[in-house]
């Protein structure tokens, strides 16, 4: 398989991020393919300029979703990672689903230009325990990947003292992917 993960936080101790590379570590170890994207620092979001709803290609926005939507008709799953902030993913996690609106061709009902099937985890990372309104919140920014043709899995959540169990679980999670 081919696994792309996709980090949404740009902090050096990001634990989204240590959670995401701890499933593509388990994932290479059992021979898939990986590869990491950092989308914090040159990211853009969505115009609305609909240059992708006239051609097969993807967003015409060129910055590190670029490469991620060349990529993605070869890849199998996708792992996502972000934080909470003021209760709900952080922002760069909303403009990374934006930008899937290039998926489409056309408008409402268009055909999808990548298979459907792809696998979706998400990892998130937040400072409150694990509680159904913050995965309400999380579920809302990946509801609409399930238009895209992916198949979503169960998030992963780590918080407080739990983060080193929940990486591992990450880890554990690529191993069997
Ligand atoms: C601006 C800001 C807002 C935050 N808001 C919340 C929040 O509402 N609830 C919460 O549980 N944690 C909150 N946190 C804590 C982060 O979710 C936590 O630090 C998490 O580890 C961030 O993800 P990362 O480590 O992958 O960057 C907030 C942190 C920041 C910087």
């Amino acid at each position: 398989m081919k696994i792309i993960g996709v980090a949404c936080s740009g902090l050096d101790r990001s634990v989204s991020r240590k959670m995401i590379e701890a499933f593509l570590k388990g994932a290479a170890e059992a021979g898939h393919e990986t590869e990491l994207i950092l989308i914090h620092q040159d990211l853009l979001g969505c115009t609305g300029c609909k240059g992708c709803k006239n051609k097969d290609s993807f967003c015409v926005r060129q910055d590190v979703l670029t490469h991620y939507f060349e990529a993605l008709p070869e890849a199998d799953a996708v792992v996502l990672g972000f934080g909470i902030y003021m209760g709900y993913p952080q922002g760069e996690a909303w403009t990374f689903m934006n930008r899937h609106y290039c998926l489409h061709k056309g408008f409402v009902g268009g055909e999808c230009k990548i298979r459907p099937g792809k696998k979706l985890f998400c990892m998130v990372a937040q400072g409150a325990p694990d509680n159904p309104q913050y995965r309400e919140n999380c579920d809302a920014v990946l509801r609409p990947f399930d238009g895209w043709g992916f198949d979503r899995q169960p998030i992963l959540v780590a918080s407080g003292r739990e983060t080193e169990v929940k990486i591992q679980e990450a880890y554990e999670l690529g191993k069997r992917v």
